[in-house]
């Protein structure tokens, strides 16, 4: 049944997306994003579902013109050139490779897998818009294109745990969790890159990685453009290779849409079902610490876990891949290592009990409204409906009272509330996840 809601009541959040909207696609935001990015235009997608159904399903039209054709999903599509933004086309020199999209350029990495369930939740809002069936059956065969790409490219061991080449791959980008494998790299044959970048421009430096990892983020780069984006060399030369908590959660929740649609279609979904079975095993011995009641990323490159406590590691409830007994030592973690007291707003991005918590520094603290969104539906879906709706109440506050803001300080009193809403102003995400928070019910 449609849900759709009126677009009048949908107010200044709808201006944030219609604003940002450029003819197909919605870019992030105005300041710091100006191309299409990945899993960005998943969320906007759902979001636009609820007054604008057309360009919800262009937006997702327009990422996938950048897929390549090993069926790796690009991390951003650069649909018109924009000198405002630092790594550009150039950057990515996609001469090198043969599989990249000849329609338009594109970044050379990818994103957390979000368009299996994406697309799930959008049929359950638009499934009576004309021609959706027919879009559905354009869009799976890519998604399952995407995925297989990911576990027979990036899973060597054949374990079920697909890994991220590079920070940026994990949505992530700056979380403590990559910081001693940057430490330890070697980058005295690295370009200086800070006097070209835009972000700590554009913002407050002092909200964004600093000029020492932005170097190591670019010679990751340099590492891939020598291996001609030949995912074999990479694995055995870069530096960087983590299966990462968030990124397998959402490639294992889009696995289960995937068999949904695929079941809708008539479509043989049996390889789907296995790489499930594969990935939820494997993502509860190797990546799940049973002393400390958390999920972790490994590190495959140096073979061990990366023991520290960021908002990914609760992503599995979201993917139902826990047991009762994992969802309840998660949801101690949420009220005691993330937050100081209840007057803090929740989720941090970082527990407060790292050393490296920054509570106004993009992936190392602040709260985030997408991973709010999946944070609360995985709560639901274990009966936590008193914490999940403490999640859901603040995610609306934080917006309602602060705007459309990349990131949030979680940190409770007024003097953080002058400057509470961080980073990016306006931000595309923040807007549509906020619809869906407001206007549809339904657990996901
Ligand atoms: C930042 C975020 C990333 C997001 C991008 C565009 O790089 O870390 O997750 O996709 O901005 O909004």
């Amino acid at each position: 049944m449609s849900q759709l809601v009126k677009t009048d009541t949908i107010g200044t959040l709808k201006d944030v997306l219609d604003n940002n909207w450029r003819n197909g696609y919605t870019i992030p935001s105005a300041r710091l994003y100006p191309f299409q990015w990945n899993w960005d235009s998943g969320f906007i997608a759902l979001g636009l579902s609820y007054y604008a159904p057309e360009k919800a399903i262009d937006e997702i039209r327009f990422i996938f013109k950048g897929q390549w054709s090993n069926g790796m999903l690009p991390h951003i599509v650069f649909h018109e050139q924009n000198e405002n933004y630092f790594p550009g086309p150039d950057v990515w020199n996609l001469h090198s490779t043969p599989y990249s999209s000849k329609t338009v350029p594109t970044s050379g990495i990818t994103q957390p897998p979000v368009f299996g369930f994406i697309i799930e939740r959008m049929h359950s809002i638009i499934s009576d818009q004309p021609g959706w069936m027919e879009f559905l059956e354009e869009i799976y065969p890519k998604i399952y294109a995407f995925h297989k790409y990911l576990y027979e490219r990036r899973d060597p061991n054949k374990e079920g745990l697909v890994y991220i080449q590079h920070n940026w791959e994990s949505g992530t980008d700056n979380s403590p969790m990559w910081d001693e494998i940057f430490e330890n790299m070697d980058v005295s044959k690295a370009r200086d890159v800070s006097h070209l970048r835009k972000d700590n421009k554009n913002v407050d430096a002092a909200e964004r990685p600093t000029n020492e990892h932005y170097k190591r983020y670019i010679s990751l780069i340099d590492t891939f453009v020598a291996c001609k984006y030949d995912d074999e060399q990479i694995a055995k030369q870069s530096p960087f290779l983590v299966q990462d908590v968030l990124f397998n959660s959402m490639l294992i929740k889009s696995n289960n849409s995937l068999i949904f649609i695929g079941d809708l279609l008539k479509k043989d979904t049996s390889e789907i079902k296995q790489w499930n079975d594969l990935a939820i095993k494997s993502m509860n011995t190797k990546l799940w610490d049973e002393e400390t009641g958390f999920y972790y990323a490994y590190d495959l490159r140096n073979n061990k876990r990366i023991p520290i406590k960021v908002s990914s590691g609760f992503m599995p409830l979201f993917a139902s891949v826990c047991s009762e007994h994992q969802a309840s030592q998660l949801v101690n973690h949420l009220k005691n290592s993330f937050a100081e007291n209840a007057e803090w707003y929740l989720c941090p991005s970082c527990a407060y009990t790292e050393a490296s918590f920054n509570p106004v520094k993009y992936w190392r603290g602040p709260v985030w409204i997408n991973v709010n969104w999946m944070l609360y539906h995985g709560l639901l879906k274990y009966g936590y409906n008193e914490e999940g709706e403490l999640i859901k109440q603040d995610s609306l506050a934080l917006v309602d009272n602060f705007g459309s803001f990349e990131y949030f300080d979680p940190r409770p009193g007024i003097e953080f509330d002058q400057k509470r809403g961080i980073g990016a102003d306006l931000f595309s995400w923040t807007a549509a996840l906020y619809l869906d928070f407001k206007y549809n019910q339904q657990n996901f």
